[in-house]
């Protein structure tokens, strides 16, 4: 056999170890070894997982790794097609196909011999008939669930930085593969994702089932850090060590998943994390928020308030609207808390509490701002609920709001959400606005229930109270 191989050429031999799952040669160099490379091309080519995440932080060999799957299943498995998608095209080309060119390089899959790259379709055809087309995932409002890609067949398919793409496309693409020649080769409908950390679809998919055990069998995660690639320049990590942005850092450096890096969002992140322990805000007048469980949710959120101190939240799951007025009714009765300090959300089916609370406020989401001259912004605010969201910003970020929850889940939860409040500048008009709640329920697939409830409170800091003059 040994001898045999001594007279095929050298890319042939590396085939046939990649189609035997032997990956020394792709993951050894210099006596070293990638073990976590290793670890993931054994998950791309075995026969359970069918989508799998890798990386989450860089420089772990994400992109290396990709191009090693790909170049090595076209050659190996003539006329299967296959994608690499990215959230740009030009970012495709300019960071990724070049990294697929390095790998080339390095195996000596001559361009020419082995491949032709068609720039005007962008894709790589391989002289066995292999193709790879490299996919734009950018988000288009026209075609929003990617029709574009719905009806290709592919083989299998990688998205690079999962992080920066849109639900849409991974959720499209991931039902286009396993559809050309599989088969044939028994090869299993793979999706692969390179990612980065990212508060999106990636953490929802991934990560936290991940973190919590909870990943079916067939969806795989496996963290690669800078740390875990022999391979990297040593300069490479000390410019990671000396990223000043604390946010960046624990993303990049150490593939925290927890922190957001986006600009926009209106919370920091440390005094998200401090509500939970601000013990010291001064207790005020009482009263109670509540959001009422509406389509896409089933769940109602009543918080009690004691000046901005929120001492108890109650959940109401499946509970008809009637039953969660009577619930407030209790709760009122219990802390003593007057109907006009009571505001519940009047959207959908809230309404029906708001009428048999009779004398309690309905919140709007989309109602004119309050009037307010405290609030200097007050006019450029599209609509109440942004307003309410901006001036809740504001007390968390100094502190100012305490939460009492002892329930670990429901602060996750709220965590989560708040996180996702973001400016949002759709129309472009200058007004304020947040993102709205379509958005946020795709990117946390839930309902921001907590996030709300807490949210209704600052209808009482901006709402003057009535006071009646006698004369
Ligand atoms: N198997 C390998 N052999 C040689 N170099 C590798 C290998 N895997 C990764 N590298 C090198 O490690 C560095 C980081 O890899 P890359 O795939 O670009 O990381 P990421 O996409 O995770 O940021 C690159 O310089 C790449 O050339
Ligand atoms: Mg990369």
């Amino acid at each position: 056999m040994a001898n045999d191989l001594l007279h095929i050429p050298r890319i042939d031999i590396l085939v046939e170890l990649f189609k035997r799952r032997r990956f020394d040669p792709f993951v050894i160099k210099d006596g070293k070894k990638h073990l976590k490379q290793e670890q993931s091309l054994f998950i791309l080519t075995d026969k359970e997982t069918k989508e799998f995440a890798y990386g989450g932080a860089a420089g772990g060999a994400k992109s290396w790794t990709g191009c090693v799957w790909l170049v090595m299943a076209c050659l190996a498995y003539p006329g299967t097609r296959w994608f690499i998608g990215r959230e740009e095209l030009k970012r495709l080309r300019a960071s990724t196909y070049q990294t697929f060119l390095k790998v080339c390089k390095a195996y000596g899959v001559n361009k020419d011999n082995h491949w032709d790259y068609n720039g005007q379709d962008h894709f790589i055809q391989f002289h066995n008939g292999s193709r790879i087309d490299m996919l734009d995932l950018k988000f288009v409002p026209r075609d929003p669930y990617y029709e574009r890609y719905g009806s290709v067949e592919y083989t299998g398919g990688w998205i690079e930085e999962g992080g920066e793409v849109n639900f849409g496309a991974y959720d499209t693409l991931k039902s286009r593969v396993g559809r050309h020649l599989n088969d044939k080769y028994g090869l299993l409908g793979r999706i692969f994702v390179t990612l980065n950390p990212k508060k999106n679809w990636c953490h929802t998919v991934f990560w936290k089932p991940f973190k919590a055990g909870q990943l079916p069998d067939k969806v795989k995660f496996l963290q690669a850090l800078v740390q875990d690639n022999p391979f990297i320049d040593p300069g490479y990590i000390d410019n990671l060590m000396s990223i000043t942005d604390k946010v960046k850092k624990q993303r990049l450096l150490y593939g925290n998943f927890d922190y957001d890096d986006d600009d926009n969002a209106l919370m920091e992140y440390d005094s998200i994390n401090d509500i939970f322990t601000n013990e010291f805000v001064v207790e005020g007048k009482k009263y109670i928020t509540a959001d009422i469980a509406r389509f896409g949710s089933d769940k109602s959120v009543v918080m009690v308030w004691n000046g901005l101190r929120v001492v108890e939240i109650r959940k109401f799951e499946k509970m008809r609207t009637t039953k969660v007025a009577d619930e407030i009714e209790k709760i009122r009765n219990k802390y003593g808390i007057p109907l006009s300090h009571v505001v519940v959300d009047e959207d959908g089916v809230g309404g029906g509490v708001v009428d048999k609370l009779d004398g309690c406020h309905g919140f709007v989401n989309n109602s004119a701002p309050i009037d307010n001259p405290q609030d200097q912004q007050q006019q450029n605010y599209k609509n109440l609920k942004s307003q309410c969201y901006y001036m809740l910003a504001e007390r968390i970020n100094d502190h100012k709001i305490f939460v009492r929850c002892d329930d670990y889940e429901m602060r996750e939860l709220l965590s989560e959400e708040l996180e996702q409040v973001k400016k949002w500048d759709a129309d472009n008009d200058k007004k304020l606005e947040v993102m709205p709640k379509k958005v946020v329920k795709e990117l946390l697939g839930r309902s921001p229930d907590y996030s709300d409830t807490l949210m209704m409170r600052m209808f009482f800091e901006l709402k003057p109270e009535q006071r009646w003059q006698i004369f």
